[in-house]
C-alpha cells in the first residue's frame, strides 16, 4: 500500500491543477450578477466528491445558494467525521491592486513560498483549503483506508454570513448526525509551527446612515450652519474608542471573559515577532487596545472597525458640497460569552443616544454570530494533534484566531458535536485580499495531514 507521502508526491501536478479549475469560476456569493458562477461551483464540488470516492453526492436545494453534500457511508456502527468547508469566495475588488487576473490563477515563487503559491481569490479561502479533504478521500478511498464514516458539506454562503446553512442545519439533524466536525477554514502559525484553532471570535455586522439636510447643499452657502452627516459620523465613531483604545458602548465588555494570568502567560509561548510582524505590513508601529499583547488584541479581545465609509464627493477634482447622507459599514468582533445580537443592540441604542439633534440615525444590522471555543482534551483534537506532529515532526500549538465562521457555534448548538479546526493558510496569504494565495507547500501538506487525521481519531475513538 503506498503512504499519504508518496501519493501526493505523485500526484501533486494533477492537484494544484485541479484546484487551479476550481479556482478559475468567480463564485462571488456576495455579489448576485455572478449568481450562475456560485451555482457552477457547487456542481464542480458534486462532481469532485463523486470522483473522489463519495457514494452519495446531493446538491441541497435551500432558501439562498446551495449546499453540497455528500457522504460514504463505509460501516454505520463506526464514527462519522463530517468535513465542512465553503465553495463562495469574497469578492476580487479592488481588481487594479491585483498582480495577475484573480480568477485566472497563477502560481509564482514567494519569499515565504519558494515551492510555488496558488494566487487566486479564494485559493486558501476556502477554496483550497476544501479541496484537501477532497484530495484526502480520494486517497483513502483508493487505498483502502478510510476508518470512519465521512460526510461532506461545503457551503456557498460563508462569505455573506451562512444565513442558509442555519436553516438547513436545523432541518436536518438526522442527516448531518457527526461525531466531530473537521474544518480547515483557518490558518497556521507558519510552515515550520502547525497550530490548531481552539477560538474563533464572534462577529456583529452593522450599517449606520447618517442624515443630515433633506438635499445635498453648497457648502458655502450652509457651511458651518447646519450638521455635516459626514463630519458628525467621523466624530460619531471617533467617540466609540476611548484614549485606551476602549470600546466606550456601555455594557460592551459586560460578558467578555477575562482570561488569569495563567491562561496569558500559556498564549504568550506561541512563537511570535513584533518585527517581523510589523515589517510585514509595513509599520512603524502597532496600536490596539491599552494593557493587552498583539495576539491578544487579535484573539481575547472584542473589537470595533470601520469597513468602509463613505458619502459625498468623492471623484476627480473637487466639489463643493455638504452632503446629505454619511454611511459606514462597522464589524465587531466578539469574544466568547458576548450575544451577537445583545451586541448590536447596544450599538444601535449607544448610535442612537450619541447623536447630536441636528441629525437623523439609521442603524441597520448586517449578519453575526457567536464566538466559539473548544477544549484541547478531546478525541478530535487529540487525533489533530498526533496527525500534524507526525506531517511536520513537531508538536502543534493551539491558538485562538481573531477571525470568525459563525456556523461553528450554530453547530455546537443544533448538532451537538465540536468542531475541530486544523487551517493550512498563512496571515501572509492575503485572505480577502488582493493577490489571496495559497502555498503549494501548504495544500499539499494539509492533504498530507487529514488521512492521518482520520486513522488517529478512529483507533482513539475504539
Ligand atoms: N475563513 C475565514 C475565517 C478565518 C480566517 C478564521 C482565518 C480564522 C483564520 C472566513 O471565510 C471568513 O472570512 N469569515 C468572515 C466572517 C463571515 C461572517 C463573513 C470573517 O471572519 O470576516
Ligand atoms: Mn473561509
Ligand atoms: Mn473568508
Amino acid at each position: 500500500m503506498e503512504s499519504i507521502k508518496t501519493y501526493v508526491q505523485q500526484h501533486k501536478d494533477r492537484f494544484v491543477n485541479e484546484l487551479i479549475d476550481l479556482l478559475k469560476i468567480p463564485s462571488i456569493s456576495a455579489d448576485p450578477a455572478y449568481k450562475q458562477d456560485v451555482l457552477n461551483t457547487a456542481e464542480a464540488f458534486k462532481t469532485r466528491l463523486l470522483e473522489a470516492g463519495c457514494d452519495q453526492v446531493e446538491i441541497c436545494e435551500t432558501p439562498g445558494y446551495p449546499i453540497v453534500y455528500g457522504e460514504k457511508i463505509i460501516d454505520p456502527t463506526l464514527p462519522t467525521v463530517l468535513v465542512y468547508g465553503h465553495y463562495d469566495v469574497q469578492p476580487a475588488d479592488p481588481l487594479e491592486l491585483w498582480d495577475s487576473e484573480p480568477f485566472n490563477p497563477v502560481v509564482k515563487k514567494t519569499a515565504i513560498h519558494p515551492e510555488g503559491a496558488i494566487f487566486a481569490r479564494g485559493a486558501c479561502d476556502d477554496k483550497g483549503q476544501a479541496y484537501m479533504h477532497v484530495k484526502a478521500l480520494e486517497y483513502m478511498t483508493k487505498n483502502n483506508e478510510l476508518p470512519c464514516n465521512i460526510k461532506f458539506m461545503i457551503e456557498g454562503e460563508e462569505e455573506v454570513g451562512s444565513v442558509s446553512l442555519g436553516w438547513f442545519v436545523e432541518r436536518n439533524h438526522e442527516k448531518l448526525a457527526n461525531d466531530v466536525i473537521l474544518i480547515s477554514d483557518t490558518g497556521m502559525i507558519s510552515k515550520e509551527q502547525p497550530s490548531i484553532t481552539t477560538g474563533l471570535r464572534g462577529l456583529s455586522y452593522v450599517e449606520v446612515e447618517v442624515t443630515g439636510p433633506n438635499r445635498d447643499l453648497h457648502s458655502g452657502l450652509y457651511g458651518g450652519a447646519v450638521a455635516n452627516p459626514i463630519n458628525v459620523l467621523a466624530k460619531m465613531i471617533a467617540s466609540m474608542h476611548d484614549e485606551n483604545n476602549h470600546i466606550t458602548i456601555p455594557g460592551f465588555y459586560d460578558k467578555v471573559e477575562e482570561l488569569s494570568a495563567a491562561e496569558r502567560a500559556e498564549m504568550a509561548k506561541a512563537p511570535f515577532s513584533l518585527d517581523a510582524y510589523k515589517q510585514a505590513l509595513d509599520l512603524n508601529d502597532i496600536y490596539g487596545e491599552r494593557g493587552y499583547t498583539t495576539n491578544e488584541r487579535t484573539s481575547i479581545r472584542p473589537t470595533l472597525d470601520v469597513n468602509g465609509i463613505w458619502g459625498g464627493y468623492t471623484g476627480e477634482g473637487a466639489k463643493t458640497v455638504i452632503a446629505s447622507k454619511a454611511f459606514a459599514k462597522i464589524s465587531m468582533r466578539l469574544v466568547p460569552n458576548q450575544d451577537w445580537k445583545e451586541i448590536t443592540e447596544l450599538f444601535q441604542t449607544h448610535f442612537e443616544n450619541i447623536a447630536p439633534s441636528g441629525v437623523k440615525v439609521k442603524v441597520k444590522p448586517h449578519h453575526g454570530g457567536q464566538g466559539y471555543v473548544t477544549p484541547t482534551d478531546s478525541i478530535g483534537y487529540q487525533a489533530a494533534h498526533k496527525a500534524l506532529h507526525e506531517v511536520f515532526g513537531v508538536a502543534p500549538i493551539p491558538v485562538r484566531s481573531g477571525g470568525s465562521i459563525p456556523i461553528v457555534a450554530l453547530f455546537e448548538k443544533e448538532l451537538k458535536s465540536k468542531s475541530i479546526l486544523i487551517g493550512f493558510g498563512l496571515n501572509s496569504d492575503a485572505i480577502h485580499s488582493p493577490n489571496e494565495h495559497f502555498g503549494v507547500f501548504n495544500f499539499l501538506k494539509g492533504i498530507e495531514t487529514i488521512p492521518l487525521f482520520f486513522k488517529h481519531y478512529a483507533q482513539l475513538m475504539k
